[in-house]
């Protein structure tokens, strides 16, 4: 097993590339099914999640070729077999939208339940609502979901929670279903927008995205096309609190700055300051950090996959602050983890009451999933003494080049196997 060994205290300096969006790549690459040509995807973050999810298609008889670091060319004419087994898809939670793009294209579906970070219960409940509006039957056996269909034909949905998976899942269905479907009460994050347009360029009529209602008019026939991916808003976000953690400036390049605005928000809210350019910010600190509140909601609020890292900074902020999560169920596992580096900081359901401490000591802890793997990585950037990561296959799901890109920076941090001495003797 590998971990991360980061020795804190080095301010973060300098400039970081945002790879492409993760949760738009693997909304994009299932949608590629649909096609009846083949796509070349840009920006595409080479990461965990994506390269099972292309995994996957390329199980399903797609031939994908990897032009370079960030392109996939697909060609998913020869997937005749609308079938996704358990072993690759229990790894990620993104593979239930095999299940709509495989309905879209073949009108029937099979795909295992799906695995991903673990924060609470996951219920695709809404997905098969929207499935259902648009005439297909589903049934679970066996471990998979089935879901089929005579013909699909749209229609009016209204989503009973904000879900982007839903929001994707019945966009997926949609787009090749006969007239016209509503969705109400959509999702309107980032890479439901760059989903739409994706599927426009392929020839979809796709209107709304970006706005809580919806409007696909279903057409016969999808084409090839070549996409350029949106950046990562998370990633992006990572960076921004990193720098503003250790006290660091830093430019991040290659975001979208207007993705970033309830981050930023938060930001100059703490006394960090962040200068937007055209396509970058700058963000640095140099005075001490002010409490605030934060409240997770659908974009545009502030992004629950945001908020462990944001917890970090709070929890060496100058008083008492306040983090509600709105979203999810079970959100802050790694708030032991954090106690563990001197954190103080108590959960009571969904709200966590952070009372600033001067700072963090390094000590050995977990990723105990995607984004909480990120927090520690910034309280270890910030900590005095070492910290041991482990349980990294997490944030390797959902970060490209992590340690690369944190030590461009000045980080002190490297990989290691469990095995390997971390201790060096004099
Ligand atoms: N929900 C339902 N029924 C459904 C679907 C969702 O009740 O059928 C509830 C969920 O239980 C949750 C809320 O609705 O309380 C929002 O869930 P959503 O469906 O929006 O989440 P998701 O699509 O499973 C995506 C991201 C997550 C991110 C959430 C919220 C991808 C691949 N994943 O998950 O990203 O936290 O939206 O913004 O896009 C991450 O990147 O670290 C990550 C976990």
């Amino acid at each position: 097993m590998e971990k991360f060994v980061i020795h804190g205290g080095n301010s973060l300096h300098g400039e970081v590339h945002i790879s492409g969006a993760k949760n738009a790549a693997v909304a994009i690459i299932p949608a590629v099914i649909l096609s009846d040509g083949v796509c070349r995807i840009e920006n595409i973050p080479n990461i965990m999640d994506v390269n099972i999810i292309a995994t996957i298609l390329h199980e399903m008889g797609a031939k994908i070729t990897r032009v370079n670091k960030s392109t996939l060319e697909i060609d998913p004419t020869h997937i005749k077999n609308p079938v996704a087994t358990y072993e690759l898809v229990r790894h990620m939670r993104a593979s239930c939208y095999l299940l709509g793009a495989l309905l879209g294209k073949f009108s029937r579906a099979e795909v295992a339940l799906p695995g991903g970070c673990d924060f609470g219960v996951r219920p695709i409940d809404q997905h098969l609502k929207g499935f259902g509006i648009l005439g297909a039957e589903h049934s679970v056996a066996g471990g998979m979901i089935n879901v089929k269909a005579d013909k699909l034909v749209g229609g009016h949905i209204y989503l009973d929670v904000v879900s982007v998976g839903a929001t994707v899942n019945i966009m997926l269905a949609a787009v090749k279903a006969e007239g016209k479907t509503i969705i109400e009460n959509a999702a309107k994050e980032p890479h439901i927008v760059d989903l739409a347009n994706f599927l426009n360029s392929m020839g979809a009529d796709v209107r709304g995205a970006g706005t809580d209602v919806i409007k696909i008019n279903g057409v016969k026939h999808l084409n090839g096309t070549t996409y350029s991916i949106i950046p990562d808003q998370i990633e992006a976000g990572t960076y921004m609190v990193a720098a503003a953690a250790t006290g660091g400036d830093v430019i991040v390049r290659n975001v979208i700055t207007k993705h970033l605005e309830s981050i930023t928000a938060k930001l100059r809210e703490m006394n960090v300051q962040v200068d937007e350019y055209e396509d970058s910010v700058r963000v640095h600190r140099t005075g001490t950090l002010h409490r605030c509140n934060v409240k997770t909601m659908p974009h545009p609020g502030f992004p629950t996959d945001m908020q462990p890292q944001i917890a970090v900074l709070l929890s060496i902020a100058n008083g008492t602050s306040i983090v509600t999560e709105a979203v999810w169920d079970n959100r802050f596992r790694y708030v032991e983890e954090l106690r563990r580096m001197g954190a103080e900081i108590s959960v009571d359901g969904k709200i966590a009451v952070i009372e600033g401490v001067k700072e963090l000591i390094g000590a050995p802890v977990k990723a105990t999933d995607l984004r909480a793997g990120a927090a520690m990585i910034i309280a270890a950037l910030a900590a005095k003494g070492t910290t041991y990561i482990e349980d990294i296959q997490h944030i390797e799901r959902g970060y490209e080049d992590v340690v690369e890109k944190f030590a461009a920076l000045g980080a002190d941090i490297k990989r290691v196997y469990s095995n390997d001495p971390v201790v060096q003797t004099a």
